[in-house]
C-alpha cells in the first residue's frame, strides 16, 4: 500500500492507472476506521483492480461549534487497517494543499440538501459537496463508494453526479450495525459506557417503525410520535429531528403509500454527541389510503 499527501501526485498516479486501463474504486472517509468503513472497502476490493481509500477530516464540512478540533485521526492505527483491508493507495491530504491559497468555488447543493441534516447543520452539505467532488476529480474513480448511514449525504452526492455528469458509478452500502443494533460510528467513541447502552434506542425506534408500518399504520405523524417515546425512554437522550421522507427525493409525506420506498431519519444526541441513523420503510400492498 501506498501512501499519498500532495493531491498533484495522487490525480497523477490515478491517470497512469487509467492508462494502464486499471479500474478505480475509491471509498471516501473522515478516518477513525470502523466495520462500516471496512464494509465499503470490501465492496470496493471485490469490484475494482485498485482500490483508493481517503483519509480527509474536512473542515469545510464541520459547523464552529462542531467537533472538528476533537474528531478522532488515529492515524497510524487507520493505515494498518487499509492495508489489511487491500488498499492499494491511501490518500490522505491536508487541509492546506486540498484548500490551496486563493480557494473560492464551492458546489451549491439544491433542494435534497435543504432539510433534515442540511437545516440543523448549515453549510455541510455544500462543503460536503464540494471536497466529494474534490476527491472525485483527484481519484479519478470509476467508482465510489458509500454508506447509507449517511442517506441524505448519498442523496445530495447522487444528485451532484447526475446534474454534473460526473462518469463515477456510485455504489451504496447498508448500514453495518454493532450486535446490539447501534450503527458504527467513527463518533461513538465519544459516547461514556452508560450513553453507549441509550444510544440503542435509535435503532430501537426504527424497529418500531417498521412494526407499526407492517401492522398497516400509514400516517406519518402517528409513527413519528411512538419513535419519540422509544427514544425518549433514554434519559439522556435529546432529539434533534425525526422525519420520514421518500427514500429518493427526500420530499416529506404525511402519508405512506404502497409500492413506495420511505426513510425513517433520526438525529439524537445522547448526552453531548450526535448520532445519526436511518432505515427503510416499506408499506404493505394493503397498507392502503382510507376511502374518504
Ligand atoms: P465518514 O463519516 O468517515 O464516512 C465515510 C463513509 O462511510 C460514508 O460513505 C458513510 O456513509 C460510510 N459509513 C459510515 N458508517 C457506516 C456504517 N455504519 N455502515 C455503512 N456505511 C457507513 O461521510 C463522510 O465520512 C464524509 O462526509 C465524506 C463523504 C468522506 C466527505 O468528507
Amino acid at each position: 500500500m501506498q501512501i499519498i499527501n500532495d493531491p498533484a501526485q495522487m490525480q497523477k498516479t490515478a491517470e497512469s492507472l487509467r492508462l494502464r486501463h486499471q479500474l478505480i474504486a475509491v471509498v471516501m472517509t473522515m478516518g477513525a476506521l470502523h466495520e462500516g468503513h471496512l464494509g465499503l472497502l470490501k465492496i470496493a476490493r471485490e469490484k475494482a483492480g485498485t482500490v483508493i481509500l481517503t483519509i480527509f477530516v474536512n473542515p469545510r464540512q464541520f459547523g464552529p461549534d462542531e467537533d472538528f478540533h476533537r474528531y478522532p485521526r488515529p492515524f497510524e492505527k487507520d493505515a494498518a487497517m487499509a492495508k489489511a483491508a487491500g488498499v492499494d493507495y491511501l490518500f490522505a491530504p491536508d487541509a492546506d494543499s486540498m484548500y490551496s491559497e486563493g480557494f473560492q468555488t464551492q458546489v451549491n447543493t439544491g433542494d435534497v440538501a435543504n432539510r433534515f441534516e442540511g437545516e440543523k447543520r448549515p453549510g455541510h452539505f455544500n462543503g460536503m459537496a464540494t471536497v466529494v467532488l474534490k476527491l472525485l476529480m483527484i481519484s479519478k474513480a470509476h467508482i465510489a463508494i458509500f454508506g447509507e448511514k449517511d442517506a441524505q449525504q448519498l442523496a445530495v452526492i447522487k444528485r451532484m453526479v447526475r446534474d454534473f455528469n460526473i462518469g463515477t458509478r456510485i455504489i451504496e452500502i447498508p448500514i453495518v450495525r454493532n450486535e446490539d443494533g447501534l450503527a458504527t460510528s467513527s463518533r461513538n467513541i465519544y459516547l461514556s459506557s452508560q450513553e453507549r447502552q441509550q444510544a440503542t434506542v435509535l435503532y430501537q425506534g426504527i424497529l418500531r417503525a417498521r412494526e407499526l408500518v407492517a401492522q398497516g399504520m400509514i400516517e406519518t405523524e402517528k409513527i413519528l410520535e411512538e419513535v419519540t417515546a422509544v427514544i425518549r425512554s433514554a434519559p439522556d437522550a435529546t432529539i434533534d429531528y425525526t422525519g420520514i421522507v421518500d427514500a429518493d427525493s427526500f420530499a416529506e409525506t404525511d402519508i405512506l403509500h404502497p409500492n413506495t420506498l420511505y426513510r425513517l431519519l433520526l438525529a439524537v444526541w445522547i448526552g453531548s454527541t450526535r448520532l445519526i441513523d436511518n432505515g427503510i420503510l416499506e408499506p404493505l400492498e394493503q397498507n392502503t389510503v382510507p376511502d374518504a
